[in-house]
């Protein structure tokens, strides 16, 4: 049945892929982001403008630190939480406060928002980024989760704050952990989108490290079919849940590039940087569970994904 749903982050890459499938199915949404200013506005405006015209959509410029959420949440029956600070190497010194501001107290703002509430289901995009660099891969959900980036710790401390709540006044949360997220409109900080404008560009292409590292790397449109599971499914309680959700695949950023060579016809010029404290070496998602729960299948293969970029406009 569609339901009027409240999507945070609406302007970013996942939320308004998200926004965007929720109205094909004929929900309603409101959108709801504050254009914070990690990277530049018309950007996410460009992320809105297929939004901004449709009938079941409206959208509220508004800051989860200080907005009237009784208002946003009226009539809401499902919630998506994807508004964050993102980025795992920025996340030290300074920056650090900026992230538990916008990770954790604007969580547990929203969720004290929500207490009480008819809703159906609230899905928190968690991170891989809280397993940090685990010992054995790839990882379950049972796996002790260890951040080595700030931004892992605020996000890790956000989906405790989403069992928290289940646990003591049953909102319906489930939280996704996603793996590095990929695909037409990809934050412009994050790798592939920076590889494929060098590329294109005949600019140099920074790599951290010695680029063998692995990510578990998942395409948006299955980014957004797991949001749209853990939204729908029948699940039974107790809420609180948390649910890997990679790609299906485990890739070096070498081999990322090599694919960019030969879909491009091009040679990649590499600018060799250190490694970045808070990246961790590899990342690799054990699925079984939301597959199980949700019926998450990744569908879209890196090749396949890739591919969509490579050809897309902006990236
Ligand atoms: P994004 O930066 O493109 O989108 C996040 C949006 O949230 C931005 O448009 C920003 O303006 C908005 N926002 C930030 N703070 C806000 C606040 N206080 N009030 C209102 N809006 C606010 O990032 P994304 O890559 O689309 O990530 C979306 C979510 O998924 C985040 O929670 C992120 O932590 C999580 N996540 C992303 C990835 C990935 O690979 N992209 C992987 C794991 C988890
Ligand atoms: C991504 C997102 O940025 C986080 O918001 C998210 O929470 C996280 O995934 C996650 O999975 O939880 P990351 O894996 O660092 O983080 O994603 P990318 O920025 O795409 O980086 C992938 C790899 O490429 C990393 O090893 C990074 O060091 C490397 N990289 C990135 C480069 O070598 N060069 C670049 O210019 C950018």
């Amino acid at each position: 049945m569609p339901s009027h749903c409240l999507v945070t982050g609406v302007a970013g890459f996942i939320g308004s892929a998200l926004a965007e499938e929720l109205l094909a199915r004929g929900n309603s949404v409101l959108g709801v982001d504050c254009f914070s200013d990690y990277y530049a506005r018309e950007l996410k405006e460009w992320n809105l403008r297929e939004l901004r015209v449709q009938a079941g959509f409206s959208f509220q410029d508004a800051d989860l630190r200080t907005a009237d959420l009784a208002s946003l949440l009226e009539g809401a029956t499902v919630v998506f939480h994807f508004a964050a600070q993102p980025g795992v190497r920025k996340s030290w010194g300074p920056e650090f406060a900026g992230y538990v501001e916008n990770n954790v107290v604007a969580t547990q703002r929203l969720l004290e928002a929500v207490k009480g509430r008819a809703l159906t289901r609230f899905v928190y995009a968690s991170s891989s980024s809280v397993y940090g660099d685990a010992p054995d891969l790839p990882v379950r959900e049972s796996t002790l989760p260890r951040p080595i980036s700030p931004y892992g710790v605020t996000k890790l401390a956000a989906e405790h704050l989403c069992g928290l709540y289940a646990r003591s006044f049953d909102v319906p949360t489930v939280s996704l952990r996603y793996f590095t997220v990929y695909g037409p409109r990809q934050r412009p900080d994050m790798a592939f989108s920076q590889f494929v404008r060098a590329i294109r560009e005949d600019r140099e292409i920074v790599i951290y490290g010695d680029g063998e590292q692995t990510r578990d790397f998942t395409y948006i449109k299955d980014a957004v079919a797991a949001a749209l599971q853990a939204a729908q499914v029948d699940l039974s309680t107790p809420w609180g849940r948390v649910y890997n959700i990679g790609g299906g695949s485990r890739v070096s950023v070498n081999r990322v590039i090599r694919l960019l060579e030969t879909m491009t016809g091009k040679t990649a010029r590499i600018n060799a940087q250190p490694a970045q404290p808070g990246d961790a070496r590899h990342t690799s998602a054990d699925c079984s569970a939301a597959a199980a729960d949700l019926g998450y299948r990744p569908q879209v293969t890196l090749e396949a994904g890739l591919q969509e970029m490579v050809a897309g406009g902006r990236e």
